[in-house]
């Protein structure tokens, strides 16, 4: 079972083992192991997804392993088409709990219930003997179209990074690994192996990565799975810049990249690139690196030590398996009903039409086909066959026994129809309908985009329809991410419930009854209408490119600085309490480049009902020295209050969460000056907010090189006389001739280097030029600094007052 050898032993059987073995250890076995190696009793693992349950295919585990031979079984997984059913879709699947999908989790913004998630799906593992589980995927929601964003969380890195973190804790300090996925910018299905996700390196750095960074390095994963689609023109598993320079050189990372499931197209170059283990097997890529690593193109070196990680993963694992291990599905099956109704996001309540009285309400039309059969997750490769199902309508009637619930379909209302007379009567005469409205179901997930952000067949008319009828609607909707509302202003009341898991039924029925005060926020902006999306206008790409033209602007930081009303807030969400925020405190006025900060603050429940509050923390920079997003999440608390209770919040932030990153310097700076700390209930409702300084060195604004123009130089008084002082000494000239040379070069748009030499001839070499323009950087930078003190005295003396 486990596998006990020390590093001095992995190490003589990497030195053991033939190339034809090692490349085998590099490589799968089938289509969920890896390969054991029985001559050295190296024993194998096994893998399975998914995100948000456990898919164990008993054809695919426990049947032959053929290698190449289950590629057609594969692609039925990944394809799956969910319209039919899950039993049908999946055939002999073992049940396991299906729970709240990734971008339905994640609305509880709570660490906590994402460390739970992970040790549930530890125990499923652990009871399936599955060894490492394929998630968590954290990336970044950039569009709401995105077919796999019901499985990632959020459109900011830092609560994606936090979620991630926790999940990953909770498997692995359960004895299963994870595999956080997929490395990186996988934002789009749209030709999701060919296409170049293009990508400037700030946003990369400050968006796409982050979240990786913050959960490898809060969750420290056994593996990471890099990407299937290229990134800037480079195949994601075989990025060198990125699974070394990046991942492991930056990071110090130093578990296994993974291949995503026949993501390699040159495994020789992956392997180079840092892609220790290509899933799933296939001979062709194994003979692959067999040749190069004989014919030199592959140094012994990168396959030995990629071979030295897998084994250490193998170790990690084999020891890590509790024998006999059970799991307790009833449990998990409260579990995920607990996790469905803390990330349920009330949008709308007019009128407090929610909760319902169970008592008072006497007649409930129940419209919409998911009202009977929840949509309760996406379909890919994470789909789960779910242990049981709770049933909305069923839910409904046991928390409305004296009500009279009736039941319809859209279809009902079709005018014409036999039934439509009698449906519409109904809606005359409830004293609330109840839509359940859906996306469509296996049209929006692994494998394609959505193409609109409509419901599915006519609902978005029909609930207008209805809406106008009577007045007193509530639409409840499952959907993977973000919807368009044409009707939001017809109805009363919104439930969003993304794809809560099998438990979702009574958690959506608790809500609806006020069993559970909702307390779910948003974890991406919905916008208005598919225009608004940032980086519409070069979505999803063409000729293979897919230009993330919004760079760093993504979600609300798109939003809040062109001003744009979303349909709702990135962090919104509405409670059947009230919250009051009040005295805003930070642990000191300034913080430096190595400190942290608290930030404190109170919040009462001003409502009649106990309820739970998701602060957000953003930081404002004042005059930030690059282009920066308007405000940033930088942290985030969950408050529990009862009626009238006040409690003081917490908040911490690290000054290295306020840094940026500046290409130019290619490195991770802080800007000196003054930031905001912004208490808010949404990104769009900030309540508090402090302000403190931030010291660091200050930076030049401009670096000079030999294309600079002029003017750069000369609007500085002192670079002014260097300069001047410089083309004296360069070309001979006297004190008129090079004021002559200055009055030229002030009116040139050329470059400094080309203006000189345009006048003076090729006197001054570039070199010479480029290494008098770096003293001059040097010299701004330190002047730079000195005007950062100045500035600040001001601030200081305010203080004091
Ligand atoms: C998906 C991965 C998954 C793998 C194995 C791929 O198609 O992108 O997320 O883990 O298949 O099923």
């Amino acid at each position: 079972m486990s596998w006990n050898v020390s590093d001095k032993q992995l190490n003589a059987l990497v030195a053991e083992m033939t190339v034809e073995e090692k490349v085998a250890a590099v490589s799968g076995h089938g289509l969920w192991r890896t390969a054991a190696n029985y001559r050295l009793n190296i024993p194998e693992l096994l893998m399975t997804d998914g995100t948000y349950g456990v898919r164990y295919s008993i054809d695919q585990i426990d049947g032959m392993q053929d290698g190449d031979g289950q590629l057609a079984a594969f692609l039925g997984v990944v394809n799956t088409d969910l319209s039919t059913g899950v039993e049908s879709a999946f055939g002999s699947t073992r049940p396991a709990t299906c729970f709240p999908n990734g971008s339905s989790l994640a609305c509880s913004w709570d660490v906590g219930l994402a460390y739970d998630l992970g040790q549930a799906l530890a125990a499923e593992c652990q009871a399936f003997g599955v060894n490492i589980l394929l998630g968590p995927g954290i990336n970044i929601r950039r569009t709401p179209l995105a077919g796999r964003s019901y499985e990632y969380y959020s459109e900011d890195p830092v609560l994606s990074g936090e979620i991630a973190a926790a999940v990953i804790n909770g498997l692995q300090q359960n004895g299963v690994g994870a595999s956080l996925k997929h490395f990186a910018c996988n934002n789009s299905e749209v030709q999701r192996t060919t296409m170049s996700s293009v990508v400037d390196e700030r946003a990369l750095r400050e968006i796409y990565l982050a979240g990786f960074e913050r959960a490898i390095r809060k969750g420290n994963p056994w593996t990471v799975m890099s990407s299937y689609n290229r990134l800037n023109d480079v195949q994601a598993a075989e990025n060198h810049w990125l699974l070394t320079e990046v991942l492991r050189d930056e990071w110090g990372y130093d578990g296994v990249v993974v291949s995503d499931w026949h993501g390699i197209k040159d495994r020789p170059a992956s392997i180079n690139a840092g892609n220790d283990l290509d899933m799933p097997e296939s001979g062709a890529r194994k003979q692959d690196l067999i040749d190069a690593v004989k014919d030199g193109r592959v140094p012994m070196e990168a396959l030995d030590r990629s071979c030295l990680r897998v084994l250490k993963l193998v170790r990690t694992a084999r020891n890590a398996i509790r024998p006999n291990a059970e799991a307790d599905f009833n449990k998990h099956h409260a579990l995920s009903r607990r996790m469905a109704a803390e990330s349920i996001v009330l949008l709308k309540n007019e009128m407090a039409i929610l909760p319902l009285d169970a008592a008072k309400v006497g007649k409930i039309a129940v419209v919409g086909a998911a009202a009977a059969e929840p949509v309760i997750q996406g379909s890919g490769c994470a789909t789960t066959r779910p242990t049981e199902v709770d049933i909305p309508l069923d839910e409904i009637r046991r928390l409305a026994p004296g009500a009279t619930v009736s039941f319809h379909a859209v279809a009902d209302f079709e005018a014409g129809s036999a039934s439509e007379q009698s449906a519409l009567a109904a809606i005359d005469a409830a004293d609330v309908v109840l839509f359940f409205g859906n996306t469509e179901v296996g049209y929006d997930g692994e494998g394609s985009d959505r193409t609109h952000l409509d419901l599915h067949a006519g609902q978005d008319e029909l609930i207008g329809r209805l809406g106008k009828r009577n007045g007193r609607i509530v639409v409840i909707l499952f959907a993977p991410d973000a919807v368009a509302m044409p009707w939001i202003d017809s109805v009363q009341a919104v439930v969003a419930a993304f794809f809560g898991g099998q438990g979702v039924g009574k958690a959506i029925a608790d809500v609806l009854f006020g069993r559970q005060n909702p307390c779910g926020k948003l974890t991406v902006t919905f916008p208005v209408q598919m225009e608004d999306i940032p980086g519409y206008l070069s979505y999803p790409g063409e000729n293979g490119r897919h230009v993330y033209s919004e760079g760093l602007h993504v979600g609300y930081r798109h939003y809040d600085k062109r001003k744009l009303a979303p349909l709702f807030p990135f962090g919104f969400g509405l409670s059947y309490s009230t919250f009051e925020y009040s005295n805003i405190a930070t642990s000191a006025d300034r913080i430096d480049g190595s400190g942290t900060i608290r930030i404190t603050f109170d919040i009462t429940n001003t409502g009649s009902v106990a309820g739970k509050e998701i602060v957000q923390l953003y930081a404002r920079p004042h005059s930030p020295r690059l282009m920066r997003p308007i405000r940033e999440l930088k942290g985030f608390a969950m408050v529990e209050l009862q009626p009238g209770e006040t409690k003081r919040v917490e908040v911490t932030v690290e000054s290295s969460d306020l840094r940026y990153y500046d290409p130019a310097y290619r490195q991770w700076l802080l800007d000196a000056g003054q930031i905001d700390f912004e208490i808010g209930a949404s990104s769009r409702d900030i309540r508090l907010e402090k302000t403190v300084m931030v010291d660091a060195p200050a930076l030049p604004s401009t670096i000079l090189d030999v294309e600079s123009q002029p003017f750069l130089v000369l609007e500085r008084d002192f670079a002014r006389r260097r300069f001047r002082d410089f083309l004296k000494a360069q070309l001979d000239l006297d004190d008129e001739e090079a004021a002559k040379m200055m009055e030229y070069c002030a009116s040139s748009f050329l470059g400094i280097y080309k203006t000189v030499s345009w006048v003076a001839g090729e006197k001054i070499s570039k070199a010479t030029m480029a290494a008098f323009l770096d003293g001059l950087n040097k010299e701004i930078g330190r002047q730079s600094a000195r005007q950062h003190d100045v500035m600040t005295a001001p601030f200081e003396a305010d203080r004091t007052r």
